[in-house]
């Protein structure tokens, strides 16, 4: 649907007053009747997407999810549509339950959408790929494993002669500060040391996206906020391309260069928030927690506990 047939369409016959008052602003901003920084708040509202530009990593397209369990439906989500940009760090952060686990299986293949289209670069996204790495919220490690072993997974399923993939996993454990702890086992680590293996298992394959669902979720607050501050200083490295789920406005503002806010389920984006500032970041300005008042303000609108 174009925008002006968007507009034309009676506000008052959709289920959410938003989207009215989203059409009001719009209309008076064709005529000329708002100042700039509303532009800029209404452009990103559109989440035009954008086939075809070259930087696009991962471009999600109309995606939809209904899962069907003994008859019964449950749709997961409506209708997400958002361009991903190399080397950028797009958070997606919305209620419990609204399908962000969902997204980003279909992101990852590990789950087929029930429409619209994963694209990974150019190419439609039918499956898993070494092209895309994923970071647990529950860590997901083999326990028998040393810490090591585990990091060398995703190489030795492809195949990576032994002693190329141990040199590459002892520059990866070097990367997240594990060094040490090789040959140990995962019940000796504390959270935050198996989270970091966790993203050593998949910085090690090299992928052009890292998936991350809630990685930092069951970490206390200090905790998180040092693994944070890590993953920055690896991005400043490898330079990947970041998926970020979150149930933190902090965190997303502290990460992220794009803010998806979801709404509740069935989910689609209630609201695109750009964050223009460089990283690392300080968390004590007026600006940044004028960030978090805005997105806070777009989740309570969903009626979401937010910490
Ligand atoms: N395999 C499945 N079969 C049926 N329903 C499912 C399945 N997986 C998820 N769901 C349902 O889909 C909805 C979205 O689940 P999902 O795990 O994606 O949410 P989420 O946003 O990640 O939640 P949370 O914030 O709690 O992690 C939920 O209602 C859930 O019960
Ligand atoms: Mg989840």
């Amino acid at each position: 649907m174009s925008v002006i047939e968007w507009l034309k369409e009676d506000p008052s016959a959709n289920k959410k007053d938003r989207e009215g008052k989203k059409r009001a602003s719009i209309s008076k901003w064709l005529k000329g009747e708002v100042g700039i920084n509303t532009e800029a708040a209404i452009k990103r509202s559109f989440h035009e997407t954008s086939i075809g530009e070259s930087d696009v990593q991962i471009s999600i397209r109309n995606i939809g999810k209904t899962y069907v369990k003994n008859g019964v439906e449950t749709k997961a989500i409506d209708e997400i549509s958002i361009d991903v940009r190399k080397g950028e760090l797009v958070s997606f952060i919305g209620p419990s339950g609204c399908g962000k686990t969902t997204l980003l299986n279909m992101i990852a293949g590990l789950l087929p959408p029930t429409s619209g289209v994963v694209y990974v670069g150019s190419r439609e996204c039918t499956g898993p790929g070494r092209d895309r790495g994923m970071v647990f919220q529950d860590f997901a490690l083999l326990p028998w494993r040393t810490v090591k072993n585990n990091v060398e997974l995703g190489l030795e399923i492809a195949g990576v002669p032994k002693a190329e993939r141990s040199a590459k996993a002892d520059e990866y454990l070097r990367i997240v500060g594990l060094e040490k702890f090789a040959n140990s086992h995962i019940n000796e680590l504390s959270g935050g040391m198996k989270q970091r293996v966790g993203i050593a298992r998949a910085l090690i394959v090299e992928p052009d996206v890292i998936l991350m669902d809630e990685p930092f979720g069951a970490l206390d607050a200090q905790t998180r906020n040092l693994m944070q501050a890590q993953l920055i200083d690896i991005l400043k490295t490898t330079k990947q391309t970041i998926i970020f789920i979150t149930h933190s406005v902090d965190e997303a503002v502290y990460l992220s260069d794009k803010v998806v806010v979801l709404t509740k389920r069935p989910t689609t984006v209630n609201e695109v928030v750009e964050i223009p500032w460089s990283r690392p970041r300080d968390r004590t300005t007026p600006e940044f927690n004028e960030m978090k008042r805005e997105i806070v303000a777009y989740l309570e609108h969903e009626n979401v506990l937010v910490d």
